[in-house]
C-alpha cells in the first residue's frame, strides 16, 4: 500500500468524531468536558478510561494507554496505521490518493466492491422488508403473529419475507441495474445449470444480519413451508465481505442495553432473539447457527462484561453450552449460565413465565466453569475410585480454560473435595506455564512505563499544553534548558511549532506528530490532565506554573552544584590554578542563584504531591 498524504490522515481524523467510533467498544459516561468509562485496555472495576471528545483523544489513567483514535483502533483492532486510515476513511468518504498504480487499483476495487455490495445487501433488505408488509407477506405476518413477535419488533429487526417463486429478488435486482453474478457473489441468488439464476430465499422469514456499524451483510432465512422439505433455516453463504462466525445476530440492536446492563444474553437461534427483546430482555443476541467463535466473544467483550449463556434446555444445547467456555474465557469475559427443560428454549420459556421469570433465572444463574465442572462431577461423586480419577481428565479440560489464577485454584479445590481425590493431583492437572504469563505482564509494565519525569517536568507540560500561549515565553526564556528530558524539550518545542500554526492545541493532531509511543502517552495523559476535575483550577494554573519552573530551576542549580563541586575535586589546585579559580567562582555564582531561589521559596514537596 502506498504512503497516505499527511493532509488526507489530518483530515479523516478531522471528520471522525472519536467519542462515536470508541463507544463501539467501551460504555461511556459523560464527566465534564470527558466521557468516562471501564478501560478496554485492562481489567478493572472503576472507570479510569477517559476520552475527551473536543481534543479527539483518550486516556487510560489505570494502565497508560492513550492516543488518539488511529491508536485506539490500531491498539483495539490490531490494525495497522494505514488499516486504520483506511477504514476510517471509508467511514466518513475521505478518498485516498494511492501511489503505487496496481495498489491503488486493488485498493479502489474492494472499496468500490464493498460500496457496492453494502449497497446491494441494503436494498435487498429494503426488498424483503417491503413484501413482509404488503399483501404478500401476509402468511408470513401470520407466522410472526402466532410467535407473538409484535411489528414493533419485527420492525427494529428489520425482518422481512422472501416470496413464494424462483425470481422475485432477481428481477427486483435486475430491473435496478445489478447483474445476476454480482447477486450470485452477493449469495443472494444461486447459478442453475442453465446458465440462468433463481433465488436463495423463498417463501421464508428473513433476518438480515447487521454489523456494529448498521451494515447488513448477509441474511438467515426460517423456511415457512408446513413440510419437512428443505432446511428450516438456511443462511447467506460466506462472501468477500461476510465471514461466518465474524458477527452476532441482534448485536446491532442489543448493543446499548448490553452496555447499559453490563450483560449480554447469548441465546441459540434467531427467534429466542426477538422473543426476548419482545419482552423487554433486549441484551440477547445469537451466534447463528454455528459455535460460539473466539472473534464472536471478543465482539461481545467490547460491549459486555458479563455473558449469560441461555441455550436450548435439550443435550445439544447442553453441548453446545459447553464449547461456550473456551471462547468465552479466552476473550476475558465473566460467564454465566442458565439452563432450562429438555423442551424449553429462551423463547418459549419467556412467552410462558414472562419476562421477571428469565430474569430471575439470571440472577440465580451459576457461573459457568462451576455449571461445567457440576456436570461432570456429580455424576460421580461417591463412585469408585478409578470412576472418580476418570473423571479428573475432564475437569481438567474444563479448568484448562479458566484464566483467572485464583478462580481456578478455587475450582481445583472444589473439584478435589467433591471427587475425594488429593488435592495435589488436581492441580498436577491443571498446571501451566506460568512464568511466560509473568514475563508478559514483565513486558508489558515496561512498555506501559514511559519515560521517567520529574513531577515538575511533567507539570510544565501539563501546564504548557493548556496555556499554550505561555509556550513562546518558555523557549524566550530558555527554561527549555532546565529540563533533564531532552524528550520533553522536543515535545514542548513541537507544542510550540503547532500552536504557531493551529493557533490553539488540537490534541489528537499533536498526539499523532509525536512519533514515539511512551511519549505520545504521555502527551495524551498531560491533556487529559486539566479535564480530569478539580484538580487545576485555572487560577491556580499560574502559580503552579511558577512553581514547577522554580523547581525546575532549583534540580538544575543542584545538578550545576554536584558537578562543580566533582570537577573541582578533581582539578589538580597546584598544576591548574586558573582553572581552579574558575571553577570556584561558578560555584560561587550557583549557590547564590540557589540561595536566591530559596528566598523565592517553594516546596517541591507541595508538587511531589499532585497526582500523577
Ligand atoms: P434451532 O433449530 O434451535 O432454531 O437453531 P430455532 O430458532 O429454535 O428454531 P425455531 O424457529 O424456533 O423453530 C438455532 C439457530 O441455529 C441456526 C439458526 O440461526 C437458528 O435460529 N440454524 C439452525 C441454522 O443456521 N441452520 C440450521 O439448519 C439450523
Ligand atoms: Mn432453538
Amino acid at each position: 500500500m502506498g504512503l497516505i498524504p499527511d493532509s488526507v490522515i489530518e483530515e479523516v481524523l478531522a471528520r471522525t468524531d472519536i467519542l462515536e467510533t470508541v463507544r463501539q467498544y467501551v460504555a461511556l459516561k459523560r464527566a465534564g468536558r470527558n466521557h468516562k468509562g471501564l478501560c478496554p485496555f485492562h481489567d478493572e472495576n472503576t472507570p479510569s478510561f477517559f476520552v475527551h471528545p473536543g481534543m479527539g483523544i483518550y486516556k487510560c489513567f489505570g494502565c497508560g494507554e492513550g492516543g488518539n483514535v488511529y491508536q485506539f483502533l490500531m491498539a483495539l483492532e490490531g490494525w495497522s496505521f494505514p488499516e486504520t486510515v483506511r477504514h476510517l476513511a471509508e467511514r466518513c468518504g475521505v478518498e485516498i490518493p494511492e501511489e503505487d498504480p496496481r495498489e491503488a487499483k486493488q485498493a479502489r476495487r474492494r472499496r468500490q466492491g464493498k460500496k457496492l455490495y453494502l449497497e446491494i445487501m441494503k436494498e435487498a433488505k429494503a426488498f424483503y422488508e417491503a413484501r413482509l408488509w404488503s399483501e404478500k407477506g401476509r402468511a408470513a405476518q401470520m407466522y410472526l403473529k402466532e410467535r407473538e413477535i409484535p411489528e414493533e419488533t419485527a420492525r427494529a429487526f428489520g425482518l422481512g419475507y422472501a416470496p413464494q417463486g424462483w425470481e422475485n429478488l432477481l428481477n427486483h435486482m435486475t430491473a435496478k441495474g445489478y447483474r445476476p453474478q454480482v447477486l450470485e457473489r452477493a449469495g443472494l441468488v444461486m447459478a442453475n445449470d442453465r446458465g440462468g439464476h433463481y433465488d436463495r430465499f423463498r417463501h421464508r422469514v428473513v433476518f438480515p444480519v447487521v454489523d456494529v456499524w448498521g451494515n447488513t451483510l448477509a441474511f438467515g432465512g426460517r423456511t415457512l413451508a408446513e413440510d419437512d422439505k428443505g432446511a428450516k433455516y438456511i443462511n447467506s453463504p460466506e462472501t468477500a465481505f461476510y465471514k461466518k462466525g465474524g458477527e452476532l445476530y441482534g448485536l446491532d440492536v442489543a448493543k446499548r442495553t448490553i452496555q447499559k446492563e453490563e450483560f449480554a444474553l447469548l441465546v441459540e437461534g434467531n427467534f429466542d432473539v426477538i422473543a426476548l427483546h419482545a419482552v423487554g430482555l433486549s441484551m440477547a443476541v445469537a451466534p447463528m447457527g454455528t459455535a460460539l467463535t473466539e472473534r464472536q466473544a471478543r465482539l461481545l467483550k467490547r460491549f459486555a462484561r458479563q455473558v449469560v449463556v441461555a441455550f436450548d434446555g435439550d443435550e445439544a444445547g447442553k453441548e453446545a453450552t459447553l464449547r461456550c467456555l473456551e471462547p468465552l474465557e479466552a476473550a476475558g469475559l465473566m460467564t454465566k449460565v442458565i439452563r432450562f427443560s429438555p423442551g424449553d428454549d429462551p423463547d418459549t420459556f419467556v412467552r410462558r413465565e414472562g419476562e421477571q421469570a428469565l430474569r430471575l433465572k439470571i440472577e440465580g444463574a451459576p457461573p459457568l466453569v462451576e455449571w461445567a465442572l457440576d456436570e461432570v462431577v456429580r455424576p460421580v461423586e461417591g463412585a469408585a475410585v478409578e470412576t472418580r480419577i476418570g473423571a479428573l481428565e475432564e475437569v481438567g479440560a474444563i479448568l484448562d480454560r479458566v484464566r483467572d489464577e485464583t478462580i481456578l485454584r478455587h475450582y481445583a479445590e472444589e473439584a478435589a473435595r467433591r471427587l475425594n481425590i488429593d488435592p495435589a493431583q488436581v492441580s498436577k492437572y491443571i498446571q501451566r506455564p506460568s512464568s511466560r504469563r509473568e514475563a508478559v505482564k514483565e513486558e508489558l509494565r515496561r512498555v506501559h512505563q514511559g519515560p521517567r519525569w520529574t513531577s515538575a517536568e511533567y507539570g510544565v507540560l501539563v501546564v504548557l499544553l493548556d496555556h499554550p500561549q505561555w509556550l513562546e515565553d518558555f523557549f524566550r526564556e530558555e527554561l527549555d534548558k532546565l529540563l533533564t528530558s531532552h524528550d520533553l524539550a522536543m515535545l514542548l518545542n513541537l507544542a510550540r511549532d503547532h500552536y504557531g500554526e493551529h493557533g490553539e492545541i488540537d490534541g489528537s493532531l499533536l498526539v499523532e506528530a509525536v512519533e514515539q509511543v511512551p511519549l505520545r502517552e504521555m502527551v495524551s495523559q498531560a491533556l487529559a490532565e486539566p479535564d480530569r476535575g478539580e484538580l487545576y483550577p485555572p487560577e491556580q494554573s499560574l502559580r503552579w506554573y511558577r512553581d514547577c519552573v522554580l523547581t525546575l530551576k532549583k534540580s538544575w542549580a543542584q545538578r550545576m552544584a554536584d558537578y562543580l563541586q566533582q570537577e573541582l575535586a578533581d582539578v589538580d589546585f597546584s598544576n591548574d590554578r586558573e582553572r581552579f579559580e574558575q571553577l570556584t567562582c561558578q560555584l560561587k555564582e550557583v549557590e547564590q542563584f540557589k540561595q536566591a531561589l530559596d528566598r523565592e521559596g517553594v516546596s517541591v514537596e507541595s508538587i511531589e504531591d499532585r497526582p500523577r
